[in-house]
């Protein structure tokens, strides 16, 4: 199989992460025997500043035409007062549409080595093995009209959704649960909004055809509170595009640091893969970053996009091996002055543990 991949390393700590992920994917290669064709190109503030524009046509040409496409991150304070169109996070809102990756699979799993790491009690956080699936191409995000009018003083966004967008990542919740343990909690607030009516509705149908799922429905607010007090009840987490893009941070600070944490995009074939912790611009460019994210994304991206799931388990394998050796970045440790491995050092040491395979880990 040619394996093109498109590799957008963008805005911030990207570019670091970006280098860690494909460290980790060469070493995982050469220990398999497969050769990844792989095209850079620019996205985000790093894009405007070259091009003039932060989606760039021939990086969406590009996107189109490979297997999978990989995302460091985008968001540059610079751009904050620009319009909207010259946004950095414009590009990756049009590239997830124009990919139509309508569902956003964000795993959080509290690794055994962290149980102590994060700011949470360990007895109330072990054993968290959550994922979320949010809407990722609907809702707020996308709503129009939408506007913003300084002279006037009034803003606008609209939020809609239509069954089949509702339907469609529902599917993708329910079939992801029967391969974990067959709970769906799905998040709306339909006590007071009518998309969230709609939401519920639709999922309910969805549900009918999965009898062997249980489905829970509850309230975002409850759900932000749930996540911090007994995160270990949740298995997979159906949500619109913000609500997930909110608790999905929280679930960072659950498992230890947003560093952590991978995702895919995924939906009408071509698949998104990026972390979930965004540009982080007070840590770029100092090689401090926590590359994990980034390289349990590449891990998505072998399962999800090449179904080499034997690639990705070595990688997660390595990951937890790591983080078993006490391999640690700054994100993960109490004081700065405590003993961490930069970015680099940490996807090297990833590497190596893939490099050594099964029998060294
Ligand atoms: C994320 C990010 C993006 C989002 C931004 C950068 C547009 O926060 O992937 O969670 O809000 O979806
Ligand atoms: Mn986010």
């Amino acid at each position: 199989m040619n394996k093109k991949i498109v590799v957008l390393p963008g805005d911030g700590i990207g570019p670091e992460v970006t280098d860690a992920a494909l460290l980790v994917l060469g070493a995982v290669g050469r220990q398999h025997g497969h050769q990844f064709d792989l095209q850079p190109a620019e996205i985000g503030g790093a894009a405007v500043r070259q091009t003039g524009t932060s989606l760039p046509p021939a990086t969406l040409q590009a996107c189109l035409g490979a297997n999978a496409v990989f995302l460091g991150a985008v968001g540059d304070p610079a751009y904050d007062l620009a319009p909207r169109e010259q946004r950095p996070e414009y590009a990756l809102l049009t590239l997830r549409k124009a990919l139509g990756v309508y569902a956003n699979l964000r795993p959080a799993k509290l690794w055994p080595a962290l149980s102590s790491a994060g700011p949470l009690k360990p007895e109330r956080v072990s054993g968290t093995d959550l994922c979320f699936v949010r809407e990722l191409t609907g809702g707020l995000y996308f709503g129009e009209p939408r506007s913003l009018d300084m002279r006037t003083g009034e803003a606008l966004n609209t939020l809609r959704y239509s069954r089949a967008e509702v339907e469609r990542v529902a599917e993708v919740a329910f079939r992801l649960a029967r391969q974990r343990r067959s709970v769906v909690t799905s998040v709306d607030k339909a006590n007071v909004l009518e998309t969230s009516r709609l939401w519920r509705i639709v999922v309910d149908e969805v549900a009918s055809r999965y009898p062997g799922i249980r489905l829970e429905h509850m309230y975002v607010d409850a759900c932000a509170m749930a996540i911090a007090l007994d995160p270990r009840r949740f298995d997979v987490v159906l949500t619109e595009n913000l609500f997930g893009d909110i608790l999905s941070d929280e679930a960072g600070a659950v498992v230890g640091s947003l560093g952590l944490l991978p995702s895919a995009s995924l939906g009408l074939g071509l698949g998104l893969y990026e972390p979930v912790h965004g540009s982080a611009p007070s840590l770029a460019g100092k090689n401090v970053a926590n590359p994990i994210g980034a390289i349990l994304s590449v891990a998505m991206m072998l399962r999800h996009s090449f179904g080499l799931m034997s690639e990705a388990a070595d990688i997660e394998a390595a990951v937890g091996a790591a983080l078993d050796e006490g391999a640690r970045t700054r994100d993960l440790v109490a004081n700065e002055a405590d003993a961490h491995l930069s970015c680099s050092a940490m996807a090297q040491r990833i590497a190596g543990l893939v490099a050594a395979g099964p029998r060294r880990r």
